[in-house]
């Protein structure tokens, strides 16, 4: 049984058919990359997997159980996390508080926030991950691109999911700290959580994943493991000449 399975999933906006019947299954503990030109469908998608969109037709189903018609908290608590490509952290806030945001463990009476479990739990989600920061009192906003993006990954960690999507996670990374976040994504898998990899850098989707399913007008127009294709192949699919 697959982690994840979409059959025939259909989202309109207006006239725009935005999904034209996806179907594809993801393996738990897997990496798939998942490309497509710009407007091919790809995030819409995944906002229908953690029910930002209700899908207009088709089935979702996680961890064997249905979930197109589930709510986003409802979707969270099954193990689904998104990181966005804004990451949505508080830039003035420090690590710690950003991998529990609204989150904190709290003492005492009147629910005070307790710091210093706080960042010990923050420590121990960042060792958990082998993320390269400082100190989890450094404010989010001062960190690199590519630490921000461990940050958001922790965050993402400590609802234990089972499935983590990322959309365009090293898009705007200096080329040393792509190579962090394509570690971080390792670990993930070897911790046995699936990943989804929306990524227009091909290399970055070769590097890590274990498939590559290409979108095209709202449709999957290959589904190919990562060893038995090319990189040719794969640009051939998303621009539609092959
Ligand atoms: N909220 C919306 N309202 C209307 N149309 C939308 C909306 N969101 C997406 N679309 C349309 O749906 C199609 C798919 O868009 P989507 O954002 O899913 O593409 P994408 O593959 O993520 O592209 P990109 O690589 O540029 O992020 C496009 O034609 C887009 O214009
Ligand atoms: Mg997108």
């Amino acid at each position: 049984m697959s982690l994840l399975q979409l059959d025939q999933v259909r989202k309109n906006f207006g006239t725009v058919e935005a999904l034209r019947g996806v179907t594809f299954a993801i393996d738990a503990g897997s990496v798939v990359g998942l490309v497509g030109d710009n407007g091919a469908g790809k995030s819409t998608l995944m906002k229908c997997i953690t029910g930002i969109y209700r899908a207009d037709g088709g089935t979702i189903e996680f961890n064997g159980a249905p979930i197109h018609e589930a709510e986003p908290g409802d979707i969270r608590k099954r193990g689904v996390e998104m990181i966005y490509q804004d990451l949505a952290l508080a830039p003035q806030q420090d690590v710690a508080s950003n991998i529990f945001l609204g989150r904190e463990p709290t003492k005492g009476l009147f629910g005070a926030i307790d710091k210093a479990k706080v960042e010990a739990e923050a420590e121990t989600m960042i060792r958990r991950l082998g993320a390269r920061i400082p100190s989890v009192r450094y404010q989010v906003g001062q960190l690199s691109g590519g630490q921000q993006q461990s940050v958001a990954i922790a965050r993402a960690l400590t609802f234990e999911p089972k499935l983590v999507i990322m959309d365009e996670p090293t898009a705007a990374l200096a080329v040393r700290e792509v190579d962090h976040v394509l570690d971080l994504i390792r670990e993930l898998k070897r911790q046995g959580i699936a990943v989804i990899l929306i990524s227009h850098r091909l290399t970055d989707v070769f590097a890590v994943s274990d498939r590559i399913v290409a979108l095209r007008q709202g449709q999957v127009i290959a589904d190919e493991i990562t060893n038995e294709t090319s990189m040719n192949a794969v640009v051939a699919h998303i621009v539609g000449a092959g």
